[in-house]
């Protein structure tokens, strides 16, 4: 803190100033009476003290007062005739002029002086002021950025995803279907075999077609789920009431799924149609219910949930496919292992399973992916490690 920037209070305080005006041409006064005869012959000298400490601390306004005040006193009191205001003529009269004069260019100088140094002050804290909200400014617009930026990885992402079971799904699709029709064949000549049976043949030559039979519908069972995935099975969509689909299923799931799951359904009131094909739609679900059942191998709680939902213009700018507007929402939740980002974001390719060998096609996801899609739908996991999964169907 300089000398300036301390006194700066006190020039701001008007009547103070004035005040020490006064109290400084006393003190002068009293000072010159004090050192008596040593100073005799300058009667205005300790009152430049004065004037200069008034207009330092006080101001223009002060600095002037006690330049007219000490004036006075010296004539009154130090000049000769003394106890009269009269001024001698014309050596009083130089004498009071000169330092009239001098102390008005000492008030000026040192009230210029301090005039500039607080306009001084005043342009350093309003350029720190604008520093910070410089500072400030900068620091909301980076966070807006980091903001976009992450809608706009995600948003990328969604893309390269989607692309990505675009072209895994043309393939399998493509490959499904073939292998349709060949299974088509296969198991119509092994039913033409079976009637051309005559009973003379080797005993074992029946159950071979049988075996053979056997291999070929669970062939056509995963072909027909890989055409699912593909976009390409046959739908026949209606108007479907979501509550009664779910409600009608809760009892064979609670039979399903065993004692060590509690079942719960959470339907809403007042709940929209939606229009879908009701068998795929209930698989989709026994799909997902099972998944959750693997995903609890100790038991725990399985929700489902109906409700209707409002997909924004801001979720469809982040999920790259989806039409902003009314769906009706059906959750599948539970309080299972969860699943690692890497796990989500590989669930729904076809043949991705964390299930042992014979355990899990990896399948199950991506027919409920293709079906949803299929019927202009949006499906999306949420889960976290050790608290669960929710999967919601528009
Ligand atoms: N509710 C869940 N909780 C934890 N992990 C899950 C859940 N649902 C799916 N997963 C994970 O996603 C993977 C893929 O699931 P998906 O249903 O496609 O195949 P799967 O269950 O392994 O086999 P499938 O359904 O064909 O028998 C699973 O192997 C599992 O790791
Ligand atoms: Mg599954």
């Amino acid at each position: 803190m300089t000398l300036l920037t301390a006194t700066s209070r006190v020039r701001q305080m008007k009547l103070a100033g004035y005040f020490l005006a006064v109290l400084f041409s006393g003190l002068a006064l009293w000072v010159r009476f004090e050192l008596g005869a040593a100073l005799d012959g300058f009667p205005f000298l300790t009152f430049f003290v004065a004037v200069l400490f008034s207009a330092l601390l006080g101001g223009f306004g002060p600095g002037i007062l006690a330049a007219l005040l000490s004036g006075l006193l010296a004539q009154y009191f130090l000049i000769d005739p003394t106890n009269t205001f009269s001024v001698q003529w014309p050596s009083g009269w130089l004498a009071m002029s000169f330092y009239w004069g001098t102390t008005l260019v000492m008030v000026a100088l040192v009230n210029g002086m301090t005039r500039a140094y607080e306009g001084q002050l005043g342009a350093r804290q309003e350029l720190r002021e604008l520093n910070d909200t410089l500072e400030t400014r900068i620091q909301e617009r980076s966070r807006q950025l980091e903001v976009e930026m992450a809608d706009r990885q995600a948003a990328e992402s969604q893309v390269r995803q989607l692309q990505k079971m675009e072209s895994i799904g043309q393939l399998t699709g493509g490959i499904a279907h073939d292998f349709n029709n060949m299974l088509a064949i296969v198991i119509g000549s092994l039913d033409m075999a079976k009637l051309r049976l005559t009973g003379e043949e080797h005993p074992k030559v029946g159950a071979c077609i049988d075996n053979a039979m056997g291999g070929a519908q669970r062939a056509s069972v995963l072909t027909s789920r890989l055409l699912a995935f593909s976009r390409q099975q046959p739908l026949a969509p209606q108007a479907v009431d979501a509550n009664k689909l779910v409600s009608g299923m809760s009892e064979m799931l609670r039979r399903t799924l065993g004692e060590q799951i509690l079942v719960e359904t959470v339907l809403a009131g007042g709940l929209w149609h939606c229009f879908a094909d009701t068998s795929q739609l209930e698989s989709a679900i026994i799909n997902l219910a099972v998944n959750a059942r693997d995903a609890m191998p100790e038991g725990g709680k399985l929700t489902i949930e109906t409700g209707n939902a409002e997909l924004d213009d801001r979720y469809a700018r982040s999920h790259e496919e989806v039409q902003p507007g009314q769906y009706v929402m059906i959750v599948v939740s539970d309080s299972g292992t969860g699943m690692t980002p890497q796990i989500i974001e590989r669930a729904f390719d076809p043949f991705y399973t964390t299930k042992g060998v014979g355990k899990g096609t990896g399948l199950g996801l991506s027919q409920v992916f293709g079906y949803v899609k299929q019927s202009g739908g949006h499906v999306k996991i949420y889960s976290e490690i050790g608290e669960g999964t929710s999967i919601k169907i528009y």
